[in-house]
């Protein structure tokens, strides 16, 4: 331990999220990009905030007006503090432009990169943890890569009984042949003393291959000025996003952590290799899913659910013991305990299904709540419209909630039978226990307790298909 070190005391963090991300290849800023339905830098600053570090200070440049809009979502409590680098001159440069967002504070600083999604919890406690104990300038993250193509080599002194001493991080632009043969890598995260880590950036120069002021080149400092800790974590952890492969890739292995987590508190997913389900999604036990479901942010499913093979969900809620019959999707939809929807059922934004409702197969519903026990089993569309409890819709029933210009609601009032192919043209009322006759376009309000048909009247001509064919078989 190195006596004349300060105190850790308190602890702040710095996530750096300025980066364009030229190799995304995008318009869009690198942090921006979505991993399981999270913006890439909402993982690092979850994990500093985790940790208990405040204030969190996230470094902002490209599209920093949407970058600060997202997080500022994500993390609504005041918690985060934003830093401008007007300019990307490197990852030192953007450390030190927090420095005046981190004025007042004097003790460890956690310094995280936007980009590197996928650190544990646990690694980054055991990174404090040495931190705390050995006091040092700096303590840093390493791994061992089997292809460490592109990330910053780790360059340290064999040492007789104790591990290699660190010297320096040398980045792969910057390394030599031999060099670029270390397969120790940066993980891009580090641990500072605040005093140490302001003093020693405002001296660096950008003397390298890029130009930049690296952020890397602070740990030659420390470890001059002491011994810098290096703390191993899995190569998995600490992987990067820089282009869309890299993205693809860190994705897959979330995607598996997260349904791992599930099924150990009881969900059952039948093929977790094709079972995408968002960060943040709330599913309760017992439920089973099928192949190829996704289920995005925003959702919450009860528990005893079955969602079969194909299902989409979105910003949707699915209560205790209903289920999703195959390939239906569902859009900031309610669906209450013990309904049956699907199969290829498509529930559009603003649907509410409340309990014990049916929605069957081709059956589409926008803006329309269906209530207790109601049921529209085939083939219709159902917008705008209020299904009172206990009715019944009969195959490909249509609301005609558009007139061109406007939309017009529908209701349909509770016990109501509608028979099959009505069309509704809204605004329209159907009474309480009225009957529509099959094949009926109402166009006007429909009394409680009634019958209403608006069809043509059947004509039947006796005999006339027996004359027909006759007439064509004599030539004539
Ligand atoms: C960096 C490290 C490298 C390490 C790797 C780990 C440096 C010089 N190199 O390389 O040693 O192995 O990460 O993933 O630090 N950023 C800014 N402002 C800038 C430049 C970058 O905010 O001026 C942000 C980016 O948005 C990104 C992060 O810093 O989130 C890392 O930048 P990036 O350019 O991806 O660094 P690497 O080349 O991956
Ligand atoms: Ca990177």
């Amino acid at each position: 331990m190195d006596a004349s070190s300060p105190n850790p005391g308190p602890l702040a963090a710095v996530v750096l999220c300025a980066g364009k991300g030229t190799r995304m290849k995008s318009e869009k800023a690198k942090v921006l990009h979505s991993l399981l339905g999270r913006p890439l830098c909402f993982y690092p600053i979850w994990r500093a905030v985790e940790l208990g570090a405040a204030p969190v200070v996230a470094v902002l440049g490209h599209q920093a007006d949407e970058v600060q809009k997202v997080i500022s979502e994500a993390f609504p409590d005041r918690l985060i503090r934003y830093a401008m680098q007007p300019e990307q001159r490197g990852t030192g440069h953007a450390v030190l432009c927090a420095r005046e967002a981190l004025r007042s504070f004097e003790g460890a600083v956690l310094v995280l990169y936007g980009d590197v999604p996928l650190l544990c919890r646990e690694t980054l406690e055991r990174l404090w943890e040495a931190f705390r104990a050995r006091r040092p300038k700096l303590a840093m993250i390493t791994s061992i890569a089997d292809q460490p193509t592109g990330y910053g080599r780790v360059v340290t002194q064999a040492r007789d009984n104790q591990p290699a001493k660190v010297l320096r991080v040398v980045e792969e632009k910057d390394a030599s042949a031999e060099e670029r043969c270390i397969d120790e890598v940066n993980a891009g995260i580090y641990l500072a003393d605040s005093r140490f880590l302001f003093e020693a950036l405002s001296q660096l120069g950008g003397e390298n291959a890029q130009g930049e002021v690296y952020l890397t080149d602070v740990v030659e400092r420390a470890a001059k000025e002491g011994e810098v800790v290096a703390v191993r974590a899995d190569f998995e952890e600490i992987a990067g996003v820089n282009d869309r492969s890299e993205l693809a890739a860190r994705a897959a292995v979330l995607r598996m952590r997260i349904n791992t987590e599930h099924m150990k508190r009881g969900v059952t997913i039948q093929h977790p290799e094709t079972t995408f389900i968002d960060d943040g999604v709330e599913i309760g036990p017992n439920t089973v899913i099928g192949p190829m479901v996704s289920i995005h942010a925003g959702c919450e499913v009860g528990a005893d659910v079955r969602i079969w093979q194909g299902c989409v969900l979105n910003q949707s809620t699915v209560g205790d013991g209903s289920e999703l019959r195959p390939y239906s999707v569902l859009d900031e939809t309610v669906v209450g305990p013990r309904c049956q929807v699907g199969p290829f059922a498509r529930l559009r934004p603003g649907s509410v299904l409340e309990e014990g409702v049916h929605v069957g197969n081709f059956v589409e519903t926008k803006k329309t709540r269906i209530r207790k026990g109601a049921k529209a089993n085939h083939l219709t569309y159902l917008g705008d419209a209020d299904i009172g409890s206990g009715v019944n819709v009969g195959a490909g029933t249509i609301t005609c909630n558009y007139d061109g210009e406007a939309k017009h609601p529908t209701v349909i009032s509770d016990g109501a039978f509608i028979g099959s192919d009505v069309t509704l043209v809204a605004p329209v009322t159907v009474g309480e226990g009225a009957y529509v006759g099959a094949g009926s376009t109402i166009t006007e309000d429909v009394p409680p307790g009634s019958l209403a048909l608006g069809r043509g009247r059947q004509v039947v001509k006796e005999g006339w298909a027996v004359k027909r064919r006759a007439r064509r078989s004599r030539g004539s």
